[in-house]
């Protein structure tokens, strides 16, 4: 096979397993092996670029930097809907469209109002060239590249991803040579909570809310970011010319089988109490999808007909959006209660009189902060309004003064640690408490554990959070470092019986259900501990970086740290300066870095991790080797570029014998500048007369 053929049949093969996988749930090979084609597709394609498929999976991964995002204008308007809010202004929508449709026949097609960002994807000859945010309607950004790590939408259709030589029938239409689809893009639900449990895990202020988070993922300029949050987009309308569907229940069917991800909560109505049905039965139904809806969008099924209605200034006459009344209950507040974060944050969380809501109990909603219960001016014993909006978690929204009585009595939020007792403090400009006491506090000890035994730190999940409390709890450890230092006979036989710890305010309920847990030791439980806790000693020295669970450093920024330094004794004594240098560490990061290394227990702590015999260094990559053309030269960059990744530039400089050097300093021959590069490297560089180089320069030393 040619090279060429190779990765033809590669892109294809994988195009084809990911849209099994992400379509229709099927795993044809497993993690391992999918990983490796990939790999060998991308070592292909770096060989033979001109043979890269538009296509190519390997783009989901992302990489593109974009500096900025060009302007695209929409080959068909993007409009909005008209909104309604009860059956009357239904009617009245409905009503219209009889008018103008002169006595004609009509039905409707109802799809639930998906709380996301608008998108579009143009498709070429079946190829996926454009995708773009709606804009102003008129125009909006091409955002292609974030477009394309979104896994459920097809790189290409007709081929590889449910083509023709998977088993699509030939009764279905063929694609047009060009058309666009629309959509909406969203960040699932449950990645947006695994996100924010990343984020509170390292201290980052956690997203607001998954539309917020998914249009910021959308608009990120490093499409590699975009990559790691698993967006996703459901697509509801199809646009070509010439038209090539009689109705829009055709495109749904049409596109679903073409391999777009199409929801299927979509039906068709003939009419207001079809329609009424459809709306009743999704009012608490929607609340089980993986997304927030805000409503239900109502369409006229036949195109000719919607050409017939035409549009207003700002929306089409054959559509209309019926929005839900955010679902409200009230209820008594019973009392408040504090939670401890991993951080040290303290969450008050109300629990309430049981009350029924979207069709489920709810007893507990967060209060957010102590702001919160200011500006909401609420006290223990009060009549309180409670909300089930987009979003999952309750929320109490209001309360109902006139139904207060004497027995309402304030809130007094505490001023000490609910679980250590140490006074709370709160730094400036932040709506949270914090019990300063990390090191000692329990919650916050317990939650050390919890990131350290993480897969993506050392990965002794086999040490879950059950069995971690009571090894703390007997005394056998008290930081992570003592794991390595546990027996056999410590541990088995260890067993306690436990009330099973709250859920959290997320499912607005499930709390103090009394259920009883067992933990225990037994033989093959301690075997399996202790092979893992032996085993994590070969995970990399970047794991071991992010295990340490210092502030604001999450598992990308440990990664370019152990690159940067490659060990842990240069770390150890790295100057603040050297910290912000490295590529996307920012001062807020290099400071809680800095000030983490500068702390006695802490270098203490790493020494005794040092002693268990973890990795300390980082295993340089190995690149093949292209040529020698850069051999003698030293290089460092500084920026982000149009055509290489910060990886594929360090590969690069390595692959034709150049070296890397990790600062700027006489020894350094070249540094390569590319767009908002840092202040410090630039005005060093420059006082010590290194030549500075774009990327483009860069290409031509390699020979272009
Ligand atoms: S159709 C001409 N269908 O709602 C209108 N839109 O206010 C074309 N949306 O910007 C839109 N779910 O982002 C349509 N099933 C659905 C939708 C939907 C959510 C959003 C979309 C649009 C906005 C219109």
């Amino acid at each position: 096979m040619t090279p060429q053929d190779q990765i033809n049949e590669l892109t294809d093969r994988l195009n084809y397993y990911n849209h099994q996988y992400y379509q229709n749930s099927v795993s044809e090979v497993d993690d391992f092996t999918f990983d490796r084609l990939l790999q060998e597709l991308a070592d292909l394609e770096r060989q033979y670029p001109d043979y890269r498929r538009p296509d190519t999976p390997t783009q989901r991964v992302g990489g593109a930097i974009s500096k900025e995002f060009p302007t695209v204008y929409h080959r068909f308007p993007m409009l909005s809907l008209g909104n309604t809010y009860s059956e009357a202004e239904l009617t009245e929508f409905d009503n219209r469209v009889r008018k103008g449709l002169n006595g004609q026949a009509y039905e409707y097609v109802c799809e639930l109002k998906f709380d996301g960002v608008a998108l579009s994807m143009t498709y070429e000859n079946g190829v996926l060239v454009q995708g773009a945010t709606r804009g102003d309607g008129v125009r909006g950004d091409d955002i292609t590249n974030n477009i394309r790590t979104i896994r459920t939408l097809p790189l290409r259709i007709g081929r590889g991803a449910g083509g023709q030589e998977h088993g699509i029938d030939s009764h279905n239409p063929v694609p047009p040579a060009l058309f666009e689809v629309r959509g909406e893009g969203f960040l699932p639900l449950a990645e947006f909570d695994r996100i924010n449990k990343e984020r509170e895990d390292i201290g980052e202020p956690l997203l607001a809310n998954p539309r917020n988070a998914a249009s910021g993922t959308f608009k990120q300029q490093d499409s590699a970011i975009v990559a790691k949050r698993r967006l996703d987009c459901y697509l509801y309308s199809f646009l070509s010319e010439p038209e090539v569907f009689q109705t829009h229940e055709e495109s749904l069917i049409a596109m679903k089988q073409w391999g777009f991800n199409v929801s299927p909560t979509w039906r068709k109505c003939a009419d207001i109490q079809a329609i009424m049905e459809y709306i009743n039965e999704w009012e608490t139904k929607r609340f089980d999808l993986p997304l927030g809806t805000d409503g239900i969008v109502i369409k006229v099924n036949r195109y000719d007909q919607q050409r017939e209605l035409g549009y207003t200034a700002k929306s089409p006459r054959w559509a209309i959006a019926f929005k839900y009344k955010a679902m409200a209950a009230s209820t008594t507040l019973n009392s408040v209660s504090y939670q401890v974060g991993r951080t040290g944050a303290v969450t008050p969380v109300a629990h309430m009189k049981p009350v029924l809501l979207a069709g489920t109990v709810v007893k507990r909603a967060s209060l957010h902060n102590a702001n919160e219960i200011q500006r909401l001016g609420v006290m223990i014993n009060d009549t309180v309004f409670v909300e089930k909006g987009g979003e999952i978690i309750p929320k109490i929204t209001g309360v109902d003064l006139s139904k207060r009585t004497e027995a309402s009595q304030p809130i007094n939020y505490p001023t000490e640690c609910p679980a250590c007792g140490t006074p709370l403090i709160r730094n400036e400009g932040e709506a949270h408490f914090y019990c300063p006491n990390e090191k000692g506090c329990p919650p916050q000890r317990q939650a050390r554990f919890e990131h350290f035994i993480q897969r993506r730190a050392m990965n002794i999940e086999s040490l879950g959070e059950g069995k971690i409390q009571l090894l703390i709890e007997r005394g056998l450890v008290w930081d992570p470092a003592d794991l390595y230092k546990l027996t056999n006979e410590q541990l088995l036989g260890l067993e306690k019986a436990y009330q099973d710890r709250d859920g959290g305010p997320r499912d607005g309920g499930a709390e103090e259900t009394g259920k009883v847990r067992v933990v225990k030791f037994g033989q093959k439980t301690v075997d399996n501990i202790l092979n893992a806790i032996e085993a994590s000693k070969g995970q990399p020295f970047a794991n071991v970086l992010f295990a340490l669970g210092i502030r604001y450093v999450g598992n990308t920024t440990a990664e370019r740290l152990a690159d940067y330094f490659g060990s842990m004794d240069e770390l150890l004594n790295a100057p603040l300066e050297t910290l912000a240098n490295v590529p996307d560490v920012g001062p807020r990061i290099a400071q809680s870095a800095f000030e983490w290394f500068r702390d006695p227990d802490n270098r203490e702590y790493v020494e005794r991790l040092r002693t268990a015999g973890l990795q300390f260094a980082s295993e340089r990559k190995v690149v093949a080797q292209e040529s020698d053309t850069l051999a003698g030269k030293t290089f460092l960059y500084t920026g982000t570029f149009t055509n290489f990744t910060r990886e594929q530039l360090e590969e690069r400089i390595a692959a034709n014998g150049g070296k890397l050097l990790s600062g700027v300093s006489k020894k350094l021959n070249y540094l390569i500048v590319g767009e908002n590069p840092g202040p410090s490297k630039v005005e060093k560089a420059q006082k010590l007369n290194v030549p500075l180089i774009g990327e483009d320069e860069f290409t031509a030393m390699l020979g272009g």
